[in-house]
């Protein structure tokens, strides 16, 4: 860490939180009550302030709502069992977060700014992060475009911003997930390794017909055969096939590089899991579905957790899957990440940032 930022804080004088029901969250409806703000401009970073949640006021003409230069992460705060509060591996977003402005074109920010605003943040609204099992204070860091101007090139203002809000469960049950193979969501030379925002406009359509046709989520096959596993709409997808664990490569930057898939890459390796990160082909994983080789699936993410997927369909076959409850590698890997995460046991990786 460099110096300590020079960080402006108005407290909310209207705190939301005693009439807040942690019991009943619906994801991302409900909001802590401060929010982080930063200005970019005349190339360099400025005006650090903790204010009250609440709207901002905008010109109409911003590029951001026009040409798309807008991306944002998910990260999740949590609260041990001590009380005390630690964010899970926030370096690695900022990574990420830098690798999307990149690529859109927009301003870096430099790590610890990132780090400082995020820990700062939750650190003003600790009494926000829940307490119940399985639930976290959900954190959104975003950049998007401010400057007033219709022609398409890169603005030159942007702001930075940091949302919080504490969340339960992203799916409350084994996932019914269909292969897609008429849309694709990235394709090479695109955009898809960015958490651009246009990444999940796009995808919007796709996912509300597959939710309409009864799935809870898409799984998104490469743009020019649909015969290779992607990802899933809001996870990456991992399978333990005959003692390995099989994930997609990220190296042709259709993927997100998702930090929970590195988490669990990492402890996989650990355990001594053979780990192949390469191109999964749909036939593979649909074979060991009907021979009873697919020992595991399951998206895995910052929201999403570790969602096992009980059921996949493709081209009108659905493949009912192996009882979550029964498998022992996502159970395994979800039980050693709330440990660790809530500080139950020790972090022996430097994961928690504790706040
Ligand atoms: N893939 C997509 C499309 C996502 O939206 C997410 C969620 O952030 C992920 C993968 C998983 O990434 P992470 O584990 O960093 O949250
Ligand atoms: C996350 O897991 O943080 C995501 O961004 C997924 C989704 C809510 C967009």
């Amino acid at each position: 860490m460099t110096e300590t930022l020079d960080i402006s804080i108005t407290k909310n004088q209207n705190s939301r939180l005693t009439t807040t029901d942690f019991d009943n969250l619906t994801f991302g409806h409900t909001f802590s009550d401060h929010m982080f703000v930063a200005d970019y401009a005349d190339g360099e970073w400025k005006n650090f302030q903790i204010v009250p949640y609440g709207d901002i006021s905008l010109s109409p003409a911003i590029s951001s709502l026009h040409y798309g230069q807008s991306f944002f992460e998910g990260i999740k705060a949590y609260k041990h069992v001590d009380g005390n509060v630690s964010v899970f591996r926030p370096n690695k977003n900022a990574e990420r977060f830098n690798k999307s402005a990149e690529r859109l074109c927009m301003p870096t920010l430099p790590e610890d700014i990132f780090i400082q605003s995020i820990l700062a943040l939750v650190d003003v609204d600790s009494d926000w992060v829940p307490t119940k099992p399985g639930h976290s204070l959900y954190i959104r860091p975003f950049m998007f475009a401010t400057d007033p101007y219709l022609g398409v090139s890169p603005s030159k203002t942007y702001k930075y911003m940091v949302l919080t809000g504490p969340v339960g469960p992203y799916f409350t049950k084994p996932l019914k997930v269909k292969i897609e193979t008429e849309f694709s969501r990235a394709t090479e030379g695109g955009f898809g390794y960015a958490k651009a925002a246009g990444n999940y406009g796009g995808a919007m359509l796709p996912g509300k017909m597959a939710v309409e046709q009864g799935y809870d989520q898409l799984i998104w096959t490469d743009s020019k055969e649909h015969a290779y596993m992607e990802e899933l709409g809001a996870a990456n997808v991992m399978f333990l096939l005959d003692g390995k664990l099989i994930t997609p490569s990220t190296d042709k930057g259709t993927i997100l590089k998702g930090v929970t898939r590195d988490t669990v890459l990492t402890l996989a390796r650990d355990w001594g899991y053979p780990v192949e990160e390469r191109r999964v082909s749909v036939a593979e994983v649909l074979e060991a579905a009907k021979n009873g080789t697919l020992e595991d699936a399951f998206g895995a993410g910052t929201a999403a957790t570790i969602a096992p997927i009980g059921q996949i369909e493709h081209e009108g076959q659905l493949y009912t899957l192996s009882d979550p409850a029964e498998r022992e590698f996502s159970q395994k890997v979800l039980k050693t990440l709330n440990e660790i995460r809530y500080g139950v046991t020790a972090d022996p990786y430097g994961w928690n940032y504790m706040v």
